[in-house]
């Protein structure tokens, strides 16, 4: 690409020289900075002949971020910037694209030909679109939980977090059990307008339609039996701020019905009320379920997805992005000691190889979790293989089409047979109940149980 002038910041000469020299190869003009104050000096000289800046977020001086927001309140704020980060931290990442950092590499560059087609990529979509000045955020929140990951496809996610922060979009999160979609929704949330507002989370999945509707849109007194009280729903108590519609693929097709008219309104109706209430949320959901293949089996409105899923954003499986697995390992350590006063258990060198073998069916969760168990197996000691069972002849039990749980999970939990017998069968109806779209003599006889015994068994769970 002819003629496009860049500005390469790094404290370290080496990085810079090997950064101009591929460039100039390339034809393009390359300026360089040791620090902030360069950066900031030749933008002041250069103005607006400089196309782009490469940055190092870790500079003596100033960090990147701090360039990046005085460049901003002086006015150069349109120049791309690319930044450089030595172990793409997700906080530093999220951080700098809400600050309208225009992408980001990690180094060490091991790929010099992906570097330059990144930085010609954004002279494309530069000259393609100039929507970019809008991904600028004016927020200053921080990012509340902290993701962990620095692989291909967390960085993506990272991105991608850093875009939608700004806006109100509704975002719809999908992903395998334990990916960290939750995880994901409570960073929207505090990265957005939204966020000094509540949070408000309805995990959809776990009531029956009049309970859940009641739940989401609040009730008058005397609207149904049992509703001796007015009740807010909890979109009334999301109001400025965030609900969170987990497991939104649960939902039956009449209360999808219902959802569908508040998103299009903005506005609530309490179940036996007659004014509606008008509400300003954000409403970000999550699935674990392909909702387009719901849509063919007819089991999912299309226009709710597409209203749900204005912005998407799907948690890669842990077994597609292993690279992540050293540092949720180190960081599980750290979050589970065996006591309070322990330093974190070390893992041994087979161990981890063990973990890195292994596919993750549960995802980050199932990881925690084995982490969790091993270093009480250990006591406090090196964590061996021995302490993990990743065998493959655990005992899985598979709940509809992407949940599945490990019998000796639950059993480390100390779970109840009676309590975890009755949420079984609960599990087993509602995804009978699901796959007959609410037919119930059809779900009967998928369990091979009357119409009667049915019923009877979804009052007892009501
Ligand atoms: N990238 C990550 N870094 C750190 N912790 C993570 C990450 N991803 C997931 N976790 C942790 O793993 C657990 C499961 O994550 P989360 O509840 O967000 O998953 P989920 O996708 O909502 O799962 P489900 O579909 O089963 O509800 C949580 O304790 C979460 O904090
Ligand atoms: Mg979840």
């Amino acid at each position: 690409m002819p003629d496009q002038h860049i500005l390469i910041a790094d404290d370290e000469t080496d990085i810079r020289e090997m950064l101009a020299s591929l460039f100039e190869e390339e034809g393009f003009r390359v300026s360089q900075a040791k620090n902030g104050a360069e950066v900031l000096a030749e933008v002041k000289k250069t103005g607006k002949d400089l196309d782009l800046i490469m940055m190092d977020v870790r500079m003596p001086d100033m960090d990147g971020l701090t360039v990046l927001k005085q460049l901003k309140d002086s006015g150069s704020g349109d120049i791309p910037v690319l930044i450089m980060t030595a172990y793409g931290s997700s906080g530093v990442t999220i951080k700098a694209m809400q600050q309208g950092a225009e992408d980001f590499l990690t180094k060490p560059f091991d790929d010099p030909d992906a570097v330059v087609h990144k930085v010609n990529r954004i002279f494309e979509h530069r000259n393609l679109t100039k929507e970019v000045a809008d991904l600028k955020s004016k927020l200053t929140a921080e990012p509340g939980e902290k993701i962990i990951g620095n692989s291909g496809p967390m960085q993506e996610i990272y991105k991608q977090i850093g875009k939608v922060a700004s806006s109100d979009a509704t975002v719809l999160i999908s992903g395998e059990t334990g990916t960290g979609k939750e995880l994901i929704a409570n960073v929207l949330h505090s990265t957005s307008r939204y966020s000094r507002g509540p949070l408000i989370k309805v995990n959809c999945a776990a009531l029956p339609e009049t309970l859940l509707e009641s739940e989401l849109f609040g009730h008058e007194m005397g609207a149904f039996t049992g509703a001796a009280k007015m009740r807010k729903g909890r979109f009334e108590m999301a109001d400025k701020g965030s609900i969170f519609l987990d497991e939104v693929g649960e939902m039956t097709l009449s209360t999808q019905r219902k959802l569908l008219r508040v998103l299009q309104e903005r506005m609530i109706d309490r179940l036996g009320g007659t004014i509606p209430i008008k509400i300003d949320v954000r409403v970000i959901s999550a699935t674990n379920r392909d909702l387009e293949q719901e849509i063919e089996a007819g089991k999912f409105r299309p226009d709710l997805f597409f209203r749900l899923n204005v912005i998407s954003i799907h948690m890669p499986p842990l077994r597609e992005r292993k690279d992540d697995i050293p540092l949720l390992v180190e960081h599980f350590l750290d979050k589970h000691r065996y006591t309070q006063s322990s330093p974190p258990a070390h893992i041994s060198r087979e161990a981890m190889e063990a973990l890195l073998d292994y596919d993750w069916p549960g995802n980050v969760r199932e990881l925690e979790n084995s982490i969790q168990r091993a270093v009480v197996d250990a006591r406090g000691g090196t964590l061996t293989s021995r302490n993990f069972n990743l065998s493959g002849k655990r005992e899985r039990v598979n709940i509809g089409s992407n949940n599945a749980f490990y019998v000796d999970q639950l059993v480390n939990s100390r779970v109840k047979l009676e309590q975890a017998m009755s949420s079984f069968e609960k599990m087993l109806l509602m995804e009978a109940l699901r796959q007959s779209a609410d037919d119930e003599e059809a779900a009967a006889e998928i369990l091979g149980i009357t119409l009667r015994d049915l019923q009877q068994r979804i009052r007892r769970h009501r």
